[in-house]
C-alpha cells in the first residue's frame, strides 16, 4: 500500500526535513505541501536541495487542502496546528512536529506558550521509558503523534534510564545544550543573523524560562517507576542552552546526582539495559563521548557516560542532529511504528562525515 501524505509548513526547516525523508520512503507519496507567506511558489525555490520534488508547488495551508490524505504532517510554528488539527478530524494519522500537542498540563501550556490548550498526543520518541516499556509500545497503531522537542527528546533520552532505574536523583539536574542555530526556525530573527553568531556562544532562554523544559518535566516524571512518586514536579531541572556556530546539532551535557548506594556497574546497567538493543538510541563505550559531527543527517542519538565520583554526579553527554532525530526522524520513525511498517524505513543510522 502507498500512503498519501500531506507536508504543511513544507518551506520551514522542520517540514523540509520530513520531506528530505519521505522522499526516500518507499510506501509514502508526497502529494501535497504547504506554506503561509510563500504559498504560491515551487517548493524547491525554499528547498533547492529536494530535487526529486521539484515538481512541487507550495499551496495554502487550509483545513479543505491538508484533508484528504493518509497522512498529514504539521511543522507549524508553535500556536498554529491547533486550529487544522480540529478540522482535520476525520485524517487517519496526523503528526504534529510543532509543541500544541506534547503537554499534558493546561497549567504548563499557560506559563511557557499560552494561547489556547490542545490536548496531549502520543508522544514520538519511540526509545523513551515510559512505565516500565519504551513509548513505541504506545506509539503502535497511534492516529495522532506529537514528534518531540528536540532539546527536550535529546536531554529525555539522556536520562530517562537513569530515573527509571533509580540511580540518580531526579530532583537536582542540571543540562547544559550546545544547539545550532536551525532548531529555531528559518524565519528572520535579529539575534541569529550570521553576524551575531558566527565566532560566538551566544546563551539564551536562560534561568528557567525555555518552552521545553515543562516537556522535559512531564517525559521524565513518566520514567520514574510506578509505586515512587512521579509528578512533574518530582523532576526539578536547571536548563541551558547555548546557540553555537554550526547550521545542525544538539550536544547536551545533562547531570544529576547518583543515588544513595548506587554503584558505577548498576548505573552504567541502566543505561545499556535501556538502549542496548536499539538502534537509532546508542551508549558508546566506557570513556567515550559523541560530537555533533558523528550524527549529522542521522536519525541516530548518540550518548557517552561518565561516573563523577568526586562531584557524586552522573554525566551524559547525547548528540543528535536536531532536525532529524530531534524532528523529522522521530516523526518519521513514530509514522512507521503507527503504520506497522519497519520502525526503521527510509532512516539512516549512519551520519554524513566530514
Ligand atoms: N527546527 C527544529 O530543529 C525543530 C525541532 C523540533 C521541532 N520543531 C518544530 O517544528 C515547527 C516548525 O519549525 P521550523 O523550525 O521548521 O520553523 P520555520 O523554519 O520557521 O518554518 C515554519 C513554517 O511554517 C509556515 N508558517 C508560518 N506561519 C504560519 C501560519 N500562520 N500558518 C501556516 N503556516 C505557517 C512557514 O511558511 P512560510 O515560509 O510560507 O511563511 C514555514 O513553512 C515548530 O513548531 C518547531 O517548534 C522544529
Amino acid at each position: 500500500m502507498t500512503y498519501t501524505v500531506a507536508v504543511s509548513g513544507a518551506s520551514g526547516y522542520a517540514g523540509g526535513e520530513i520531506l528530505r525523508l519521505l522522499a526516500d520512503h518507499p510506501d509514502i507519496e508526497i502529494r501535497t505541501v504547504t506554506a503561509h507567506s510563500n504559498a504560491g511558489q515551487p517548493l524547491v525555490d525554499h528547498q533547492p536541495h529536494l530535487r526529486s520534488l521539484a515538481h512541487l508547488t507550495l499551496q495554502d495551508t487550509t483545513p479543505q487542502i491538508l484533508d484528504g490524505h493518509d497522512i498529514v504532517f504539521l511543522a507549524l510554528p508553535h500556536g498554529q496546528s491547533g486550529q487544522y488539527t480540529d478540522a482535520l478530524g476525520d485524517a487517519p494519522l496526523v503528526i504534529d512536529a510543532g509543541a500544541d500537542h506534547r503537554l499534558t498540563s493546561q497549567s504548563a501550556w499557560d506559563a511557557f506558550y499560552g494561547g489556547d490548550f490542545h490536548e496531549a498526543w502520543t508522544y514520538g520518541v519511540p526509545e523513551l521509558l515510559v512505565d516500565g516499556v519504551k513509548q513505541r509500545e504506545h506509539l503502535r497503531g497511534a492516529t495522532r503523534i506529537a514528534a518531540p522537542g528536540c532539546n527536550a527528546s535529546t536531554v529525555s533520552l539522556s536520562l530517562a534510564p537513569g530515573i527509571a532505574a533509580g540511580v540518580i536523583d531526579p530532583s537536582d539536574i542540571v543540562a547544559v545544550l550546545a544547539v545550532g542555530p536551525s532548531g529555531a526556525g528559518k524565519s528572520l530573527k535579529t539575534n541569529l543573523l550570521a553576524g551575531e553568531i558566527l565566532g560566538s556562544a551566544n546563551p539564551y532562554a536562560v534561568g528557567g524560562t525555555h518552552r521545553h523544559i515543562p516537556e522535559i518535566r512531564q517525559a521524565l516524571a513518566a520514567a520514574i517507576p510506578s509505586g515512587l512518586p512521579r509528578g512533574a514536579d518530582d523532576i526539578r531541572i536547571s536548563f541551558t542552552p547555548v546557540i553555537v556556530p554550526m547550521s545542525r546539532g544538539i550536544l547536551a551535557t545533562s547531570t544529576a546526582p547518583i543515588a544513595d548506594g548506587a554503584t558505577d556497574a548498576q548505573i552504567r546497567d541502566a543505561w545499556e539495559s535501556a538502549y542496548g538493543d536499539e538502534t537509532f538510541v546508542q551508549l558508546l563505550p566506557e570513556g567515550h563521548f559523541p560530537r555533533t559531527a558523528d550524527v549529522l543527517g542521522a536519525n541516530t542519538a548518540l550518548i557517552g557516560l561518565a561516573i563523577d565520583r568526586a562531584a557524586n554526579r552522573v554525566t551524559v553527554v547525547t548528540a543528535v542532529d536536531n532536525l532529524v532525530k530531534g524532528t523529522a526522524g522521530a516523526a518519521v520513525q513514530s509514522m512507521n511504528i503507527a503504520l506497522g511498517l519497519p520502525e526503521n524505513r527510509a532512516l539512516s543510522v549512519n551520519g554524513v562525515a566530514p
